[in-house]
């Protein structure tokens, strides 16, 4: 039996794929890059904007006519939409053979094995980490979930619904499977989870100690982590990860808004003023940190003053990288019912002045590294001919010329020029 896994969302939903693709294998089951090949397709899913759930609609549809022509063909649905639509999902595409949410990934295999048709599993009983295993793109990464779920409830967000309560894994249990990984030729883990600083409340230990023992591993060249919360990024954790060589230079902070009122109806915990201090922490303890950042534009309510606040934040921090959003009801959700929705035109005139901000500091940032010397790890190929891209511990990519494949090595490179916004950079050594 052949399968095919296709993969919408974050990076944990990335991860779950890799794990539940290796699950299968494991199970005899074999993986096909060609989903007309593909006796199983399985469509892992995300929630967090509509537009995500309507590619997903439109991928359904499509599939419907490939069963018509090949009746034997079974797609499952998982993920959060899975889990966020359950049952209904059933009644809008009756050609799928099953359903099962973010919990359900081993009662999916039982389906897939057992020829169980029009089944639904969206049960959050209990949480069931599988082993973390390499990055199928990139087999000298890995990422490794450390904690599922989230105890936050920020009010515009569908995860704490689709992903359940915080749940941590062992600490023995991630640390023998990095082992595990690195034995294999991994040299750089993505630690994950919706909100990796809580790690370890609910089992007696902590992020902080985890990093640790993570840093002590032998043979692992480097640690990132995704996503951090600003509330839980304490000065403590950021002395810590200042400490360790292994880290990454490279902090991912959502802030989501610069306007204290707005900040408060997301329930986001914190201010400006605590954001703009928790970074300037990070800066004074690693002055080359490199921070990026979640934004949404056009929460309801957002008025001109409120979106004023957050381009200056913008302007204040100075982010590397900003992911920017305009603000989606998700049903279900406290923000979607809130008075003085935001019309279409106006959150689509502030993310761009917002996007043309971020694009001059972005610029100014990759400026400031021509002349430097950094260490990339080399990923891919690049768009040329003996081109390859590589990143920084900064999560910058940079591209170099080589004749020799470099792809999983490290190299030092110094940076020649920048050119729109890559990085071109020449070796030093390798
Ligand atoms: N746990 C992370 C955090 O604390 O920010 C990531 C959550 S979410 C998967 C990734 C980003 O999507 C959020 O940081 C937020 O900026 C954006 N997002 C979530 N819900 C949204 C909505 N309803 N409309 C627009 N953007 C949204
Ligand atoms: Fe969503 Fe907020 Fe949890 Fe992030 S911290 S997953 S934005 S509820
Ligand atoms: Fe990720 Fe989307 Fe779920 S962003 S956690 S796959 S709703």
């Amino acid at each position: 039996m052949k399968f095919f896994i296709e993969t919408y969302g974050c990076q944990m939903n990335m991860s779950d794929s890799f794990e539940l693709r290796t699950l299968l294998q494991s199970s005899g089951l074999n993986y096909t890059d060609n989903e007309e090949d593909a006796d199983v397709i399985i469509i892992n899913t995300c929630s967090v904007r509509n537009t995500a759930e309507e590619r997903v609609f439109g991928r359904l549809g499509y599939l419907k006519g490939l069963k018509k022509k090949k009746p034997n063909l079974r797609i499952f649905v998982t993920g959060c939409m899975a889990q966020n639509w359950g049952e209904r999902l059933l009644k809008e595409a009756q050609h799928i053979s099953g359903v099962f949410g973010t919990y359900s990934r081993s009662k999916m295999l039982e389906a897939i094995m057992s020829g169980q048709n029009q089944v639904v599993d969206i049960r959050m009983d209990r949480y069931e980490f599988l082993p973390s295993t390499i990055d199928y793109v990139y087999p000298f990464k890995a990422s490794v979930t450390i904690i599922h779920g989230c105890n936050h409830a920020c009010t515009y967000c569908i995860v704490p619904k689709t992903r359940g309560r915080e749940v941590s894994r062992p600490m023995k249990d991630i640390i023998d499977d990095i082992k595990r990984l690195v034995d294999n030729g991994v040299v750089e883990v993505l630690l994950l989870g919706q909100n990796v600083n809580s790690y370890g409340r609910d089992i007696g230990t902590s992020f902080k100690e985890l990093l640790k023992e993570v840093n002590k591993i032998e043979g692992l060249r480097r640690i990132r982590f995704l996503t951090s919360h600003p509330v839980n990024f304490r000065r403590d954790l950021i002395d810590t990860i200042s400490e360790l060589d292994k880290l990454c230079r490279y902090f991912h902070l959502p802030v989501q808004s610069g306007s204290n009122r707005i900040l408060k109806l997301m329930k986001r915990g914190y201010t400006y003023e605590y954001y703009v201090d928790m970074i300037n922490y990070i800066r004074s303890r690693m002055p080359d940190a490199a921070i990026s950042t979640d934004i949404i534009v056009g929460f309801p309510s957002e008025t001109e003053e409120d979106f004023e606040m957050t381009l200056k934040l913008v302007e204040e921090v100075r982010f590397d990288f900003s992911y920017m959003f305009v603000f989606n009801p998700r049903e279900g959700t406290p923000a979607a019912s809130m008075p003085e929705q935001v019309p279409e035109e106006i959150k689509t005139e502030r993310i761009q002045r917002l996007i043309n901000l971020q694009h001059s500091i972005s610029r100014e940032s990759n400026l400031k590294d021509v002349g430097k010397t950094f260490e990339i790890l080399v990923e891919d190929v690049g768009k040329y001919e003996n081109q390859y891209i590589g990143r920084t511990t900064y999560n910058k990519m940079v591209a170099v010329e080589s004749k020799e494949n470099l792809i999983g090595k490290f190299v030092s490179v110094r940076i020649k020029e920048l050119s729109g916004s890559t990085l071109i950079g020449e070796i030093i050594n390798s």
